[in-house]
Order: structure tokens, then C-alpha cells, then sequence
């Protein structure tokens, strides 16, 4: 079976056909990041009105590359939520129209769901049950995947997410949005113990998460250099080392914690902050030390993606458990969607 799978949740566009017997055929994305850079972060309206512009070009692309027409696709999955709900319809609406013209199933996926399954689109793939540490720019949560569809909740974070974190610190810090990437960049050269930052809730005997603090932390660090002069690079290498360090340490300390209680020995990172080289380093090297296996997806497929929401739905059509998931109701998008919703 063809998969078309279409991701308008936020400002990535992503198209993607997946086989539910050899896998991935094709994937197309277009970032709407440089259009939403002018206004420091995502304008909803013009990323609804840029997925109209881009999705059936994608489309047209992801067919050529994988040498098929509009005829082999046998169904449409699309990105149903949680996601900003103008930019949700318009794939929603998209996958709908399609899939009636050419009279096969549209299958709703959970985003999050997508980038859980994500690490299954990378040559090595992990056995059922594993923690996933979900890092995203809306989301912080440790999952234990028992099967697909069968999620349990470990810890999420109170307030920010640990993307949030990355990329309002250097918001304040000047940088361009999206944050997270460039302060990882700024950090390479800086040293991660020049500035002492709060671990929020490191040691708070849960595995839950709060960011919140950290981004007046660097206020206050940002606002006691300025007052000796303007920053040299030097101090802002140091506080992107630092602020990268202090959100590292945290997400991975409860990730390994999560691993202990779950007793499974294998990790999965999934979502854009899975891009961090730091994060990747330190999962790697405490799971090694401990005998365990961690799996990260293709870096191109850590930020969102047509493909994982392709897949994700390939994942339920094998598992057969397409009509066992729950939904909320039958509406083409839900803008708030909790995962503990589609678990069976
Ligand atoms: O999963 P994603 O593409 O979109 C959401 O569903 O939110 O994640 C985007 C987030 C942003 O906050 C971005 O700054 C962060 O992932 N991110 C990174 C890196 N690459 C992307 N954060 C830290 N280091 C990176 N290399
Ligand atoms: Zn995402």
C-alpha cells in the first residue's frame, strides 16, 4: 500500500510516500522559517496561507521522485493535530479532497505520534518497549512506547518546552529565529561552565520538567554583562555553551532516570531539539556506559516531516489497529490532541 502523508501543523510543509512494505519512497519539505524570521517567530496566518501555496507543488514532487501518479496512492494520512489549526486545515483539507477524488482513506495521525515513530525511518530500528524523549518547540515529554499506539506518559514539562527554552534564550541573546539551532551553532566554541545556570527541577525525584526559570536566568546573566559594556563574542559563546549545557544536562539526566524505571535499556529521541549534537553526545555515551541502545531519526527527519506522518500511519495500517485508536470525535482537526487520547 501507497501512503501519501501530508504535515501542515506549524511552519514546516512536509509531503511524503510511504509503502506499508518497503518503506519510504519519497519526502519533500518546505520551511517557512526565513518568511516567519522578520517577526521573531511564527505567524499563523501566513503559515496557513504558505502550506495552500506549497502543499500540491510538494505533492507533485514527492510522486516524480518516486516515479508514481496520483493513481497508486492507495490512502491519504494527514497531520490532524496538535498544531495551530488554520495551518492544520489546510492539510487536512487537502489530504480529504484528494483521498475523496481518488476514493481511498484518509487516515488522521497524531503529531506526536509521527515523530515517536519517527527513529523507525533510520536503518536501525528499535524493539518495542522503548522510552522516547519527545523534544520539540511545543513539546517536552518522556513517553514509554509499549507497542504502536500503546503510549504512557512518564514526565512532561510544567511550562516551557525544552525547544521554547533554546529559542526564547536566544531570542534575548539577539539571535534569529528559530532559535535553538543558531544558539547550538553560537555554542561550539564556548565554555559550557562559564555561567552558572538553574537545572530546574533536576533533582525534583519525578521525571517532569520546568524551563521557565532558565530564560529569566539569562535575563539576569544577560543584564549584569551588559551593565559592564556591550557583550564581546567571547561572553556569548559562553552563555549559548552554558544556557545549551544546563537544558542538555536536564533532558538527558531524566531520559537516563526514565530508562532505570522503565527497566527496557533502549532510548529513542525524537522531535527538533533531537537535532542537538550536545544531546546526541550525551545520550549516546550514558547509554553505552550502561549497555543499553539509543536511536535518534535520520537528522533531516528530527524536525517535522511528511515522512513521519507517512509512516506513522503505515505503522497502524500493519498493526491492523487503524480503527482501535481512539479520536476524540470525527472533526478533520484537533488543535489541542493529548497522545494519551490515541492510546489504546
Ligand atoms: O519538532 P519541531 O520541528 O517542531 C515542533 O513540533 O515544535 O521542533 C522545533 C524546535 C525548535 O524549538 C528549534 O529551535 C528546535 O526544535 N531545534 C533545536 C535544534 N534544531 C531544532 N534545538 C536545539 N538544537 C538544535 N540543533
Ligand atoms: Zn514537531
Amino acid at each position: 500500500m501507497n501512503i501519501l502523508g501530508i504535515e501542515s501543523s506549524c511552519d514546516e510543509t512536509g509531503v511524503a510516500l510511504v509503502s506499508t512494505e518497503s518503506g519510504l519512497l519519497a519526502h519533500a519539505l518546505h520551511s517557512q522559517i526565513a518568511m516567519h524570521q522578520a517577526y521573531g517567530g511564527v505567524v499563523p496566518e501566513l503559515a496557513s496561507r504558505d502550506h495552500i501555496r506549497r502543499v500540491l507543488p510538494l505533492t507533485r514532487e514527492v510522486l516524480r521522485h518516486a516515479n508514481l501518479t496520483l493513481k497508486d496512492i492507495d490512502a491519504v494520512a494527514y497531520t490532524a493535530g496538535p498544531g495551530l489549526a488554520g495551518a492544520l486545515l489546510v492539510g487536512a483539507s487537502v489530504a480529504r479532497s484528494l483521498a475523496w477524488s481518488l476514493n481511498v482513506p484518509t487516515i488522521p495521525v497524531h503529531h506526536l505520534e509521527g515523530h515517536l515513530l519517527s527513529p523507525m525511518l533510520a536503518d536501525a530500528v528499535p524493539a518495542f518497549p522503548y522510552v522516547a524523549l519527545l523534544v520539540s518547540g511545543g513539546h517536552t515529554q518522556l513517553m514509554n512506547v509499549k507497542s504502536i499506539g500503546e503510549y504512557e506518559l512518564l514526565g512532561e514539562t510544567l511550562d516551557d518546552a525544552a525547544g521554547e527554552a533554546f529559542d526564547k534564550s536566544a531570542k534575548l541573546m539577539g539571535l534569529p529565529y528559530p532559535g535553538g539551532p543558531a544558539l547550538a551553532a553560537l555554542a561550539e566554541k564556548g565554555d559550557p561552565n562559564a555561567f552558572d545556570l538553574p537545572r530546574p527541577m533536576m533533582h525534583s525525584g519525578d521525571l517532569d520538567f520546568s524551563f521557565s526559570g532558565l530564560k529569566t536566568a539569562v535575563l539576569t546573566t544577560l543584564r549584569k554583562l551588559e551593565q559592564q559594556g556591550p557583550l564581546t563574542e567571547k561572553q556569548r559563546q559562553d552563555l549559548a555553551a552554558s544556557v545549551q549545557n544546563a537544558i542538555v544536562e536536564v533532558l538527558g539526566r531524566k531520559a537516563i532516570k526514565a530508562v532505570t524505571a522503565s527497566g527496557s535499556n533502549r532510548l529513542v529521541v525524537a522531535g527538533g531539539v533531537g537535532a542537538n549534537r550536545q544531546l546526541r553526545a550525551y545520550l549516546t555515551q550514558q547509554m553505552q556506559r550502561r549497555g543499553g541502545e539509543v536511536f535518534f531519526p535520520p537528522l533531516a527527519l528530527c524536525t517535522d516531516n511528511g515522512a513521519m506522518i507517512a509512516h506513522a500511519a503505515a505503522e497502524r495500517i500493519k498493526a491492523g489497529l487503524l480503527d482501535k485508536i481512539r479520536r476524540p470525535n470525527e472533526a478533520a482537526v484537533h488543535p489541542r490532541w493529548d497522545l494519551a487520547d490515541i492510546s489504546l
